[in-house]
């Protein structure tokens, strides 16, 4: 019986990377962040001037695809992609407009869906994505739906950009950008995001990180 794996899904800007470390922290569990592998790869299609939305341009890439994740002693994750140091252009605005194109090719999930499978063979850790409670382990001992409605998120995500130093659009802005990337990902045809039938949905909206991760090993601790 190997350790337990936990699966934290949801949509654009819920608010999971910010909890789900916090978790895998408290109760002593590895973090996988699935979406950093995403955005790690978006970033190299764009560096090599490949299409996003070309799957053969990007199929090629894909065979010796070099992703490196570790957190840092400060407990942050570190990404590299074929020896690039990609950890803060992953979090911007190019990036995260061309993510969920290069995320809804079918070569792109399997290559990447078994680098997640063979991470978390030995258990023990956490995984946050759209499609892990679905398609990656479908067999998580514990999963969970984090959202929260679009305007909260927006206003979560322009919080976060402006900490990381980028220019910060209007929220409306940001609202349309989060509901199109919403709409990408749950109409694709590959592992398109949704709530696993066995996942608790958790609606964030008004609650402080600290409280959502007091939900989260609350839930854990009755599930495992
Ligand atoms: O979670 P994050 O916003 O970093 O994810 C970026 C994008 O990566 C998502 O919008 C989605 O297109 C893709 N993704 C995915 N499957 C996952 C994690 C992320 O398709 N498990």
């Amino acid at each position: 019986n190997r350790p337990p794996i936990v699966a934290i899904d949801g949509p654009a800007g819920a608010g999971k990377s910010t909890v789900t470390r916090a978790f895998a922290r408290r109760l002593g569990l590895l973090y996988l962040d699935t979406g950093a592998m995403y955005r790690a790869l978006t970033w190299w299609v764009l560096h090599q001037g490949v299409d996003p939305a070309d799957a053969a341009a990007i199929a090629p890439l894909l065979v010796d695809l070099d992703l490196q994740l570790e957190s840092d002693a400060g407990g942050e994750q570190r990404v590299q992609v074929n020896g690039h140091e990609v950890s803060e252009a992953i979090r911007g605005p190019e990036v995260t407009a061309a993510v969920s194109a290069v995320a809804a090719h079918a070569c792109v999930r399997a290559a990447l869906t078994g680098q997640q499978q063979a991470m978390g063979q030995r258990g023990g850790l956490v995984a946050e994505g759209r499609d892990i409670g679905t398609a990656v382990f479908p067999e998580a001992e514990c999963k969970v739906f984090l959202t929260a409605t679009v305007a909260e998120r927006a206003r979560r995500r322009a919080a976060d950009l402006a900490q990381r130093g980028f220019a910060v659009p209007p929220l409306a802005e940001l609202e349309a950008q989060i509901a199109e990337r919403d709409r990408l990902d749950s109409t694709r045809a590959e592992a398109p995001l949704r709530q696993a039938a066995d996942a608790v949905e958790l609606v964030t909206d008004g609650l402080g990180i600290d409280a959502v991760i007091q939900r989260l090993v609350d839930l854990f601790r009755e599930r495992v």
